[in-house]
């Protein structure tokens, strides 16, 4: 039986504590230059309707570390951008690959492939959430902590697919979670679990990073949606800087998914400063997801 990774829930806490577990046992592999390719003769098709820089390589990377091989793949080069079916792309893609890899707009699209398909569906990012990134993030936090326990998580700016992951992994690993944000940029809440009281929406970002001991943000316009001047200056006060991150734990980690925008969401100064963990999460997304393929395409 085939298992695709659409959202978080797709597995369990246990499963995703084996993974976070896998890939401290693959990040090990690279650094002592053990060669371990488990997925040899194996073919990950990877369909962008995006843009990406870390997804993209990083999966890619993995494929070929791993001892398999990747397509990428853009929808206006294949037919499904002239109009041939989700439904029987994914029949036809099932029958030369191992598993598919996809970014795109709409969650319903890589709800719609995952039916048609036979082999596993990852999803790199939609507008609704972006699964990967989290799980990976919870493995960064995990590896900097030495544990996922009682931790605080301030997720400030935009409530976007990133903050409704975050919402998700929240209600799994029962995070203390304070999302920041302006009233008209709320994140949509996840309709597939309860909501702990333990996760909590404000519009203060000083309560929200209060004994934080992770500060995490986003870009404020997400692929695909319109910047505004008005939801920019919305936003300004939620811009991760000095002062915020001293309203924090001593030791809060700084984390942003990345691509970021210096002086927007996140200053220089804290970007480059000594509570930023932004590139080593940003190279843990190959370790986490190499330990996901593994499970999934062997
Ligand atoms: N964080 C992330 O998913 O980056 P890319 O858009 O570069 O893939
Ligand atoms: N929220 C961002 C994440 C980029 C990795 C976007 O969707 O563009």
């Amino acid at each position: 039986m085939k298992k695709d990774f659409l959202k978080l829930n797709d597995l369990t806490k246990v499963e995703v504590l084996e993974l976070l577990k896998q890939a401290t046992e693959l990040k090990q592999f690279k650094i002592n230059g053990t060669s371990h390719k488990p997925l040899e003769g194996k073919t990950l098709g990877m369909i962008f309707n995006k843009n990406s820089t870390r997804t993209r390589i990083s999966f890619e990377v993995g494929m070929f570390e791993l001892g398999g091989h990747s397509l990428f793949l853009t929808p206006d080069q294949m037919q499904l951008g002239r109009g041939e079916s989700i439904a029987d792309s994914a029949r036809v893609l099932s029958r030369y690959l191992d598993g598919i890899l996809i970014r795109t707009f709409d969650f319903k699209e890589i709800e719609e492939l995952a039916k048609h398909a036979s082999i596993p569906v990852i999803n790199g990012l939609t507008d609704l959430n972006h699964p990967i990134q989290i799980m990976s993030d919870l493995f960064t936090i995990q590896e900097k902590l030495g544990h996922l326990d009682d931790i605080k998580i301030a997720y400030v700016g935009d409530g976007n697919n990133v903050a409704y992951s975050w919402i998700n992994a929240a209600a799994m690993f029962n995070l203390r979670l304070s999302v920041a944000c302006p009233a008209s940029c709320k994140p949509e809440l996840p309709k597939e679990i309860s909501i702990p009281d333990s996760i909590e929406i404000t519009e203060d970002p000083i309560t929200a990073v209060k004994d934080a001991d992770v500060i995490y943000t986003d870009v404020w316009v997400s692929m695909g949606q319109e910047e505004t001047n008005k939801k920019v200056s919305l936003l300004k006060p939620y811009q991760i800087n000095q002062p915020l991150v001293d309203a924090a734990k001593a030791e809060t980690l700084v984390m942003h998914c990345l691509p970021a925008h210096r002086e927007m969401e996140i200053t220089s100064e804290v970007l480059e400063g000594k509570h930023s963990v932004v590139f080593e999460q940003a190279e843990n997304r190959l370790h986490l997801q190499k330990a996901l393929l593994k499970k999934l395409l062997s």
